[in-house]
């Protein structure tokens, strides 16, 4: 399973990237807003600092506008995915834009119907939402894994990508479920390496080592 980020921060993306394991990123109006920079520099900056897909979502509501959007966003970096929600003028918009050879993102995805529908439109990838599904006190990570299967089943090709991620324990049962790529806020991210024994351990080992070093440089030193 792929890891992406779910943000625009420029300083969290280069954080995690510095790290070797940063596989693409998400964004949405909602987190791009936050920035306060220009949407077309930002997803460009973005896409410079990762090799990977970068998700951009559309903000027209008709399927002309996201479209255009579409065709307008797909322009900006090689590696710039288009995203559009799950709705009817985001279906038709990502049949024609797929149909174009643009790669694009269904998001907002709450059924394994929606993303069935997703599949046929000729999503590269489509988002079903973990993390709102279990606010309303329904199986989000359930959702992965029915997708996922049917998904098998039927041979289809578009990827599941489980957003609305909320904590460690989703990434690991996301990835068990069958998610080809889970997206994460940086929070979670970080939290995926730490653990106190981790700490621990090195605390422990850099005390022995400063207490032995002179020996052990001796003996190495033979
Ligand atoms: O990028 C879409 C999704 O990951 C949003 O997550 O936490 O706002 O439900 P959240």
């Amino acid at each position: 399973m792929l890891l992406f980020l779910d943000t625009a921060n420029l300083d969290e993306i280069r954080e995690i990237a510095a790290w070797g394991v940063l596989d693409g990123i998400t964004t949405n109006p909602s987190l791009v807003g936050k920035e306060k920079q220009d949407f077309k520099k930002l997803v460009q900056e973005i896409c410079k600092i990762v090799s990977g897909p970068v998700s951009a979502e559309v903000v027209a509501t008709d399927p002309e506008g996201m479209i255009r959007e579409g065709r307008d966003i797909a322009k900006w970096a090689p590696n710039v995915i288009v995203k559009c929600p799950l709705t009817p003028a985001g279906l038709q918009a990502c049949s024609t834009l797929s149909k174009d050879g643009i790669k694009v993102n269904v998001t907002l995805c709450f059924s394994t119907n929606q993303a069935l529908l997703a599949a046929r439109a000729g999503a590269y990838f489509v988002s079903p939402f973990v993390g709102r599904l279990d606010d309303i006190n329904q199986d989000g990570i359930g959702l992965i894994e029915e997708i996922s299967a049917m998904f098998a089943v039927q041979s289809i090709d578009t990827k599941v990508l489980a957003a609305s991620i909320r904590n460690p324990v989703h990434i690991t049962k996301a990835a068990l479920a069958g998610a080809d790529i889970c997206t994460m806020p940086h929070k979670v991210f970080k939290q995926l390496v730490s653990h106190p024994l981790t700490d621990k351990g090195v605390e422990s080992f850099l005390a022995d080592w400063a207490k032995a070093k002179d020996s052990v440089g001796a003996i190495a030193a033979k």
